[in-house]
């Protein structure tokens, strides 16, 4: 029988209520593919057995780009470098907070020069990026350093080291928390962890088991309400995502984790990064985020 909305409102269950989720401008750095190729392993989704497309690849990225672009986001570009095939993983090159830019200091010798690279671009920046130069210990950068609120979160166990981890958190002025990553397909924590929301009250989706039982429970404690990926989107590196706070670009692919975006107020941008997938990274792997210096407000003297 039909009831009306006064007498059913207190015992008919609500629908969980989606929160309203605001995106905000942000600056961005790319490296286009020109020289993308797998030509060695450094990680197990890399397989000199299979070929790469460069023009595909750079076709993707240029969709990417162009995305970015669309959603109202600043992408600046550096230069791809003959010799660096791993170099369009513009997140590996440093990381930059406050308008501050630490860059990488690689765990291989096949992708040492990018630091140096990368490095000279943050030099040669004329929009309010001051270099810090090369970090001293094996930093990859926004790879294994995700920014959530105002903690910076640093994945450690393949690549970026718990002294690098230090490091960042004196040079950066910022509370740095070390999560141990125990899976080597998930070797950076961009792979196993995406910051959906950076603002007061952060949030995040990972892929539980990419981390150690210690630092499982670290996350659990500090984001009880995250979204926990499955097995198959982490996969397909779903978690490998980029957010404005509203828009999250990521793969086509993560099918389950773009419903639980939904879920959560969050609007999913699906791109198609198949060929860069062949290097072991997706959509956050090729961004690297330029987080200004906090705007300086005019005080008048006493
Ligand atoms: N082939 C690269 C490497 O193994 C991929 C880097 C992916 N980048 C990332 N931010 N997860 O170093």
């Amino acid at each position: 029988a039909l009831t009306t909305p006064t007498t059913t409102s207190a015992t008919v269950p609500q629908p969980a209520r989606i929160p309203e989720r605001a995106a905000t401008p942000r600056h961005f750095l790319m490296c286009p593919p020109t020289y993308f190729d797998v030509v060695y392993e450094i990680n197990p989704w890399m397989d000199l057995g299979v070929p790469v497309d460069a023009g595909r690849a750079l076709a993707q990225w240029e969709h990417l780009r162009a995305t970015y672009e669309a959603y109202g986001h600043r992408v600046e570009v550096i230069d791809p470098v003959p010799g660096l095939p791993d170099m369009v993983y513009a997140a590996n090159g440093g990381v930059v907070l406050g308008g501050r830019a630490l860059a990488a200091r690689f765990t291989y010798p096949e992708r040492r020069p990018e630091g140096v690279a990368y490095e000279k671009w943050f030099a040669g920046a004329d929009d309010g990026v001051t270099s810090l130069g090369q970090a001293v210990e094996q930093n990859e950068g926004e790879g294994d350093l995700l920014l959530a609120g105002d903690v910076m979160l640093a994945g450690t166990g393949f690549r970026t080291s718990r002294a690098a981890h230090a490091e960042v958190a004196a040079l950066l002025g910022v509370e740095v928390v070390t999560l141990e990553l125990v899976d080597p397909r998930y070797y950076h924590l961009d792979t196993a962890l995406a910051v959906l929301d950076g603002g007061a009250s952060p949030l995040v989706a990972y892929l539980p088991e990419a981390f150690s039982p210690a630092s499982q429970a670290v996350l659990a404690e500090r984001y009880p309400d995250a979204i926990l990926a499955t097995p198959e989107d982490a996969a397909v590196l779903g978690l490998n995502a980029v957010s404005d706070g509203r828009h999250v670009f990521l793969t086509d692919r993560a099918t389950g984790m773009h419903a639980r975006l939904r879920e959560r107020g969050f609007e999913p941008v699906g791109v198609d990064l198949s060929e860069l997938l062949k290097g072991g990274g997706s959509v956050k792997c090729c961004t690297l985020e330029l987080r200004p210096a906090p705007a300086t407000t005019p005080t008048s003297s006493p």
